[in-house]
């Protein structure tokens, strides 16, 4: 399998069949026992843990089904975290923050915390953190399938506007 950039896929398949085993493999999280995993010249396979972790702040956004936020952080320190981990100053951190939660329309929440957000909400907050520090690549294992049904269409608008 090979994807372009600025490609858009979307996996399909039944319970079990291995979907989100391939986003980690992707991602780093898990090592192939055979195979080559390429990702914008990086042989990923091939990776340690500390070369994985840095390739996947480096490069590589993620979005779970139940957001993984951090519950103790407000909506703004969450979005701020990866870029923080990647070495970003506070106040270059925080604009950025301010202006990804502005153009995903949930700035007026920077300083909620997660659990009084909606779940869709959620996911947009989760939306911004996966792209804080601009990856190559975004990776989603079921964004919307937490979601009502018309949080579910709004994020899934969201993730193709983001790919246009
Ligand atoms: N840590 C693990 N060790 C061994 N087998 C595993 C492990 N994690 C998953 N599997 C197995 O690998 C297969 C693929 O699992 P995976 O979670 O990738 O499926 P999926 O397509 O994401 O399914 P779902 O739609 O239910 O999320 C399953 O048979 C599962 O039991
Ligand atoms: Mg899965």
């Amino acid at each position: 399998m090979s994807v372009a950039s600025g490609e858009c896929v979307a996996i399909l398949g039944h319970s079990g069949s291995g979907k989100s085993t391939l986003l980690n493999l992707i991602a780093g999280l898990d090592k192939p026992s055979s195979g080559i995993v390429t990702v914008n010249g990086t042989r990923v396979d091939q990776l340690g843990e500390a070369g994985s972790a840095k390739y996947r702040r480096a490069s590589i956004g993620m979005i779970f089904q139940f957001f993984n936020l951090l519950d103790d952080l407000t909506v703004l320190d969450n979005v701020m975290v990866p870029a923080r981990l990647a070495g970003m100053g506070k106040g270059e951190a925080k604009r950025r923050a301010v202006e990804l939660l502005g153009s995903l329309g949930i700035d007026r929440h920077a300083k909620a915390y997660p659990q009084r957000l909606s779940g869709g909400q959620r996911q947009r907050v989760a939306v911004a953190r996966a792209l804080m520090n601009r990856p190559a690549l975004l990776l989603a294992d079921e964004p919307t399938g937490a979601l009502d049904s018309s949080s579910a269409e709004d994020v899934r608008q969201l993730l193709l506007e983001l790919v246009r």
